[in-house]
C-alpha cells in the first residue's frame, strides 16, 4: 500500500518483521479447539502452574494501598533492590540499582538492550537453535544476525572455535542463551570461560539470557557474567519473572549490566512504554523476596515430566531426542523421518511435520525452522502430565503410521 503515488505505508522495518512461528502455531491449535477438536498443546513457552498466591496477595495488596500510578521508568527503587539482591545471593554478582531496568517481560528488556547496542553495520552472533525472536529483534534495531551453527556431538552448544570464525569487524556482541529455548541445554562453567575468552580477547559485548535460570536438572547453572569477572563489564544480563515464579501474564522482566548501557536503555524506555505495571513490579517484589519453595516445587515437578518425555520419544523409531539439562523444553531431532508420507501427505520438513501433526494427530508441536534448525521439532512440557502421556501416544500412533 502507498500514500498517493509513492510513499510506502509501512516502513522496512515493519515489512520485515516476521510473525513468531510459536504463536501462529497456538492460534492455529486455538482455532480448531474452538471447532470442538481435543488439540493436545506442546507448544506452549510458559508454566501451566499458577502464580504463586503470595505473589498474588502482594499485587493486590498494592492495588488495595493505591499504587496503581507511574513509577520511575526503569522500575520501583524497592524492586531494583530487590533484583540487585537476586543477582548477589544467586550469581554473585554486584550490580548498583541503577544498572537495573525493569521492563514489559524479558522480550521487552532484550529488545530495548539491542535497540540500545545495534544499528546498522552491525552484527550480532546468535548460536542456532536459537529462540526465535532474537534474529528478529537483531533486525528491528538495523543490525545483521549471525548465525553460528552447532552440532549435536556438541550438545548443541557453540564451541569458541566457532564463535571465533564467525567474528568480522563489524561483531559488536554475542547472543547467549543458557539454559536455551528450545534445546533445553546448559552450558557449564568450563564452557561459558573458553567462550568468554574469546569475547574478551575480540572485544564483544554479551547479551546473556537467563530467563530459564532456575528450571535446571542435575546441572548447576553458571552466568557468563559471573564465570568470567573481565568480561562483566561488557555483559548485559537478561533475566525475569516469567518462568521461575509462572508470572508470563504479569510482564516483568529485567536487564543488568554497564551503567552507559543500562542508562540508555532507561532511557530509551521513558519515552516508549514508560514503567512495567506498578502492580505487577511490587508483585515482583514478593515473588523474589520471598519463600523460594514455589520455584522448588515446579522444577522438581518439570524435572519428572522431562525424565518421562524422553524416555518415550526415545522409544518412537525415527526420533533421536538427546537429554536436556534445562527449561521446560525437549528437541528431538525427527529428519530421519522426512521423505515418509502420513495417509499421502508427505513430511518434507519441520514445518510440514508440525502441521501434519496439528491436523492429523491433534498435538500442537512448533516446528524446528523457527529455530534455525529444521531437522528437530519443540515439545513443551510445561503441560499436565496426563495431557504429556495422551500426547505422546498420538505421536507414538502418527509415527507408525507413516509409510
Ligand atoms: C529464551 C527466552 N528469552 C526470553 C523470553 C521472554 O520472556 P518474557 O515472557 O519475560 O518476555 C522467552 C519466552 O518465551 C524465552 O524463551
Amino acid at each position: 500500500m502507498t500514500i498517493g503515488t509513492q510513499k510506502k505505508v509501512l516502513s522496512r522495518r515493519a515489512s520485515e518483521a516476521e510473525e513468531s512461528v510459536t504463536l501462529a502455531i497456538t492460534a492455529k491449535a486455538n482455532q480448531m479447539r474452538e471447532q470442538g477438536i481435543d488439540v493436545i498443546s506442546f507448544s506452549a513457552g510458559e508454566p501451566d502452574f499458577d502464580t504463586p498466591d503470595h505473589i498474588k496477595k502482594a499485587a493486590s495488596d498494592a492495588m488495595a494501598k493505591g499504587q496503581t500510578k507511574y513509577t520511575p521508568a526503569s522500575g520501583l527503587p524497592a524492586l531494583r533492590k530487590s533484583i540487585a539482591a537476586k543477582f548477589q545471593r544467586d550469581n554473585g554478582l554486584t550490580y548498583d540499582p541503577a544498572q537495573i531496568v525493569v521492563s514489559c517481560g524479558a522480550k521487552h528488556s532484550l529488545y530495548n538492550v539491542m535497540q540500545a547496542i545495534l544499528e546498522e553495520g552491525d552484527e550480532a552472533i546468535i548460536p542456532a537453535p536459537y529462540w526465535v525472536s532474537y534474529p528478529a529483534m537483531v533486525k528491528c534495531a538495523g543490525a545483521t544476525p549471525v548465525i553460528v551453527n552447532t552440532e549435536e556431538k556438541d550438545g548443541l552448544k557453540m564451541r569458541p572455535d566457532q564463535l571465533r570464525k564467525a567474528i568480522t569487524d563489524r561483531t559488536k556482541c554475542l547472543i547467549l542463551c543458557s539454559p536455551s529455548n528450545p534445546t533445553g541445554m546448559v552450558y557449564s562453567e568450563a564452557e561459558l570461560k573458553a567462550v568468554a575468552e574469546v569475547c574478551i580477547e575480540k572485544d564483544l559485548l554479551v547479551i546473556s539470557d537467563e530467563i530459564y535460570e532456575k528450571l535446571v536438572f542435575g546441572v548447576p547453572f553458571a552466568s557468563i557474567a559471573t564465570v568470567a569477572p573481565k568480561l562483566r563489564e561488557r555483559v548485559v544480563v537478561v533475566n525475569g519473572a516469567s518462568k521461575a515464579y509462572a508470572m508470563t501474564g504479569w510482564r516483568i522482566g529485567y536487564a543488568a549490566g554497564p551503567k552507559e548501557i543500562m542508562t540508555a536503555v532507561g532511557r530509551m524506555q521513558s519515552q516508549s512504554t514508560s514503567n512495567a505495571t506498578s502492580i505487577a513490579q511490587y508483585a515482583t517484589i514478593a515473588a523474589l523476596d520471598g519463600d523460594q519453595g514455589c520455584v522448588e516445587k515446579m522444577r522438581v515437578e518439570y524435572a519428572k515430566r522431562r525424565d518421562y518425555i524422553v524416555g518415550r520419544l526415545r522409544k518412537i523409531p525415527g526420533v533421536a531426542c538427546g537429554e536436556p539439562q534445562g527449561a521446560f523444553y525437549v528437541f528431538p531431532r525427527v529428519s530421519a523421518l522426512y521423505g515418509k508420507k502420513h495417509q499421502g501427505k508427505a513430511i518434507t520438513g519441520s514445518n510440514m511435520m508440525s502441521e501434519t501433526l496439528l491436523e492429523r494427530a491433534h498435538i500442537a508441536t512448533v516446528p524446528g525452522s523457527g529455530f534455525g534448525a529444521d531437522d528437530y521439532i519443540r515439545l513443551s512440557y510445561a503441560t499436565s502430565m496426563e495431557k504429556i502421556e495422551k500426547g505422546l501416544d498420538r505421536l507414538d500412533q502418527f509415527v507408525k503410521e507413516l509409510s
